[in-house]
């Protein structure tokens, strides 16, 4: 049953999908040479395409499981036809321009392992070779997040860079240093030998909870969400904006070591380094589990049984480590891995279910989301029946239709992802879906912009637009004022008690008491609450007004520039607040300023705004 399901969905997708099934079509039949070496060439390239999409434009396509099945398909087949492979280079993330700091000891990759079998293979390589045979090691979470290279040096952070390309990679020491969560106590203690100079090796990742956090903020405001708490991780720790850096909430988890000074001092095992780092105060890979183990059926027993606890961070897998330093050397490195640590990799789960609806969420600067709604199913405990999809277009490229069965999957993932149609399930009825070009709010007629990828309801006056405008408005890096969630914005905005964000400083008693739900005590406090907000520092203001492209961080640096929102009006003042924004955000910014509705509306908000 399941294996059909892979053979369908070959034959389903082209491209990029094709070449992730390829790897089972190639175990039952005998590809002739020539069509071996063109399957070589098309795996290059889009391989390469991935690559760019990952390190470059930090907005993956296909799950990282997918990625490596790609790779292994394109190691297999260069290997059977005798071909060097290009693929032994450590990826990079190297943007142009940045600074760059070269690492004393490389930053090496990890072996990979998708199957109990070749767990087993690395542990009888390693056994061969350990006193009886007997062997420790370390079970670690394979953090997903970004890479770095910390030098500290007697208990002081000196630098601290991404991997780049393994020799040499991007300066982000501000950026690290901003991280809230990286407050350590190094006392440097008399014990002998001591370290004095260490290159730390860890991962900057988010939290699950702050993931969604961080999205629910961008939903209030009507961003797009982010699609993977690896991306903002590594676009976070590349922010020129420190402030922002910080309230990303970034965690950092330290595993492992490069360079040691002076070398008596490098640590006798992981659990040594571990220890170590718990000692001094650095933040270290808290739930590492240490075993013994005599077979590699022990080994694979004990993966299995930690894989479960991993939990309310994100991981793509599980290192494997020999604890013990003496035989880590007498294992050594290939040339792109050390062989005494592995990474197994789990098939991501996926479940069956029915396509039912694809609804449009509108945000408060009129781009339209479309979200998948399914048949209920159960993905890693907990029930989801959405997913979103990144944009219009890739439901035409899915060719996804209503009533369609399904495959949906959550691999490391928050948001739970469609990732195929099994389209031989498809009833001969269904219809090609077509995409809207009204808006779902207000029927206003629909703007594409970016190839089709974005909708825009370009109606400044469209219900779904104003509520999102006023819960962005009340939010709390805005006038923060409480009391004011989703049912009772879209109550005020529905029942034309409120227009546009300045109303709420005409609000009466008798207005809120009038709406259901609301007695005299709910509708004096809010007043109150409304009324306290009118002296909220300039930049809330600004924040609030919730102009594109602008976060906390550009509010911050145009409250510097301006005295109060009417200065946004006014030219030059305008263009001399504006002159720190790239020319394409000033632009966009200024021709959002200029529409008659959004002057109208920063009019009536200077006039309630109580600002020094
Ligand atoms: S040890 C020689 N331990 O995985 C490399 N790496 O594919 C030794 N990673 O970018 C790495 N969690 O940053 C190690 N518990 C862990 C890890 C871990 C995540 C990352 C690492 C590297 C990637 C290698």
């Amino acid at each position: 049953m399941e294996m059909q399901h892979w053979h369908v969905l070959i034959g389903r997708f082209s491209g990029v999908i094709a070449g992730i099934f390829g790897l089972i079509v190639l175990v039952t039949s005998e590809a002739s040479a020539s069509e071996s070496l063109d399957r070589i060439e098309a795996l290059r390239t889009e391989i390469a395409r991935h690559d760019a999409l990952y390190f470059q434009e930090n907005a993956p396509e296909i799950t990282d499981y997918e990625y490596d099945l790609l790779k292994l398909e394109l190691r297999r087949l260069e290997a059977a036809a005798g071909i060097p492979t290009e693929l032994d280079r450590v990826g990079d993330d190297l943007t142009r321009g940045a600074d760059q700091i070269r690492h004393t000891e490389p930053m090496l990759s990890l072996d990979k392992a998708y199957s109990e079998a070749e767990v087993a293979d690395f542990f009888d390589r390693v056994a061969r070779i350990a006193p009886e045979g007997v062997v420790s090691f370390s079970l670690e979470p394979k953090f997903d997040g970004v890479a770095v290279n910390m030098v500290m040096e007697r208990g002081e952070l000196v630098s601290a860079a991404t991997r780049g390309n393994g020799e040499v990679g991007e300066d982000i020491t501000d950026q690290i240093e901003a991280i809230e969560a990286l407050r350590y106590e190094w006392e440097f203690d008399a014990t002998r030998p001591r370290i004095e100079r260490i290159e730390l090796r860890g991962e900057v990742f988010l939290h699950d909870s702050r993931f969604e956090e961080l999205n629910a903020a961008r939903s209030l405001a009507g961003q797009a969400l982010f699609r993977h708490p690896r991306n903002v991780a590594a676009g976070s720790v590349k922010l020129t904006d420190l402030a922002e850096v910080a309230s990303r909430g970034l965690s950092i988890v330290l595993h492992g070591w490069g360079a040691v000074h002076p070398i008596e001092a490098t640590p006798p095992s992981v659990m040594d380094f571990q220890r170590w780092l718990e000692r001094v105060g650095l933040p270290s890979v808290w739930q590492t589990r240490y075993v013994t183990v005599e077979n590699s059926a022990e080994l694979n027993h004990a993966v299995e049984a930690y894989r479960e606890s991993f939990s309310g961070y994100p991981t793509d897998g599980m290192v494997i480590k020999v604890d013990s330093g003496v035989l880590q050397k007498e294992l050594g490195h290939g040339p792109t891995a050390p062989r005494w640590t592995l990474a197994r990799k789990f098939r991501p789960t996926r479940v069956e279910t029915v396509l039912r609806n694809i609804v449009w969420q509108v945000g408060r600067t009129g781009i339209l989301t479309p979200v998948a709604e399914f048949d209920p199913v159960t993905l890693s405990g907990s029930t989801i029946r959405r997913a979103s999809l990144s944009h219009a277009l890739e439901i035409e490229r899915r060719d996804l239709r209503l009533g369609d069965a399904i495959w949906v999957e959550k691999a490391g993932e928050i948001i739970p992802q469609i990732v195929g149609v099994i389209s031989h399930q498809r009833e001969a009825d269904a219809v090609p879906y077509v995409i809207p070009d009204t808006c779902p709010a207000c029927g206003h007629e629909l703007l594409k912009r970016s190839e089709g990828r974005e909708l825009l309801c370009a109606n400044f006056r469209c219900q779904e637009q104003r509520i999102k405008r006023l819960l962005h408005f009340v939010s709390n890096d805005a006038l923060q004022i409480q009391g004011i969630g989703p049912a009772m914005a879209r109550r005020l905005i529905l029942t034309d008690t409120v227009d546009d964000p300045s109303d709420l400083y005409h609000l009466t008693t008798a207005q809120l008491v009038a709406l259901p739900g609301i007695g005299d005590k709910t509708a004096q406090d809010l007043l109150i609450r409304i009324e306290a907000s009118r002296a909220r520092p300039l930049e809330r203001w600004i924040v609030g007004l919730g102009l594109p492209g602008v976060g906390k961080g550009g509010a911050k640096a145009l409250a510097v520039k301006i005295d109060g929102l009417r200065d946004l009006l006014d030219e030059p003042r305008r263009s001399v607040a504006l002159e720190d924004f790239s020319s394409s955000t000033a632009e966009e910014l200024s021709g959002y300023l200029d529409r008659r509705e959004v002057r109208e509306m920063i009019e009536r908000l200077s006039g309630a705004a109580r600002v020094p």
